[in-house]
């Protein structure tokens, strides 16, 4: 058993974390860019935490302009081994409903204008992904959220689309009635995928912030609903990321989902090419 290193990636509303002890914002370059932001580092509880705002301090990258790659690069250079990604979300379901947590495990990808895999021309591998995300730290991050007094839904298939514009009511539909996705965002993808390349345990909370448009009973979403709602979620999700490290543990000698060794079985290039 070792100590693990928590990486917390924060999305819409979720520019801080607070309570760090020897707290301090870190530049750090990678071979894919720069992050989107300094990352803030310090310890929470005794375990060593980094924080990373996703859209930047202030919001200024574009769900399409995240640098997914060298955010997840520079984590992992951190010497992050879990990372909790944290993220506004619309509801495909009447009980999941705004203000509530959606512990994600399955991904439909309909982004197509990011980068998506840090392998390529040189180095081809193919990881194991039919489990996007890693259910002892899925766990870990659904009992923190139930501690924070959230309402925290266990499981659930988020929609990455591209943005920035929301979806229309005929994709609304579709994605709810023929796929069966139960949320959508904007930045879910390809972050899953490269923490999977890059061999990292990582969750996703899916904070609610709206019904999207497919509701009658509600408006179509618009930035001014979902900013109502962003305020309190992202509080819980502060409670939620303290809470968290109590609930992790100290990390197994080996990762039961085998995300640390996703690429064992992965690479197709021939080790002298
Ligand atoms: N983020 C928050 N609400 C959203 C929605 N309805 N669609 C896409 N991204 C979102």
């Amino acid at each position: 058993m070792a100590q693990p290193m928590i990486g917390v990636i924060g999305g819409s509303g979720v520019y801080q974390i607070e309570g760090l002890a020897d707290a301090e914002w870190r530049h750090v370059d990678t071979p894919w860019g720069a992050p989107s932001d300094a990352i803030l580092t310090g310890l929470l509880d005794g375990i060593a935490m980094a924080f990373l705002p996703r859209h930047g301090r202030g919001h200024v990258h574009a769900p399409s302009e995240v640098p997914f790659r060298a955010n997840i690069d520079a984590l992992k250079r951190l010497g992050v081994t879990d990372v909790l990604a944290v993220s506004a979300c619309g509801s495909f379901r009447e009980e999941m409903a705004p203000g509530d947590f959606v512990v994600v495990d399955q991904y439909i990808d309909r982004t197509f204008a990011r980068a998506k895999s840090f392998f390529g021309t040189g180095c081809v591998a193919h990881v194991a992904f039919s489990h996007p995300t890693c259910a002892r730290l899925s766990e870990a991050a659904a009992q923190a959220g139930t501690a924070a007094g959230v309402r925290v839904h266990r499981g659930g298939t988020y929609l990455a689309m591209e943005g920035p514009q929301f979806s229309t009511l005929a994709e609304s539909r579709l994605y709810r009635e023929v796929w069966g996705a139960d949320v959508i965002g904007m930045t879910g993808m390809p972050e899953a995928k490269l923490a999977r390349e890059a061999e990292l345990c990582y969750a996703s909370v899916a904070m609610v912030t709206d019904y999207d448009c497919w509701h009658p009973g509600h408006d179509a979403v618009d930035v001014a609903a979902v900013i109502r709602t962003l305020t309190q979620n992202s509080a819980n999700a502060r409670t939620l990321v303290a809470r968290l490290p109590a609930h992790l543990g100290d990390r197994p000698a080996a990762c039961p989902c085998g995300c640390d060794r996703a690429l064992e079985h992965a690479i197709m290039t021939a080790p002298n090419k």
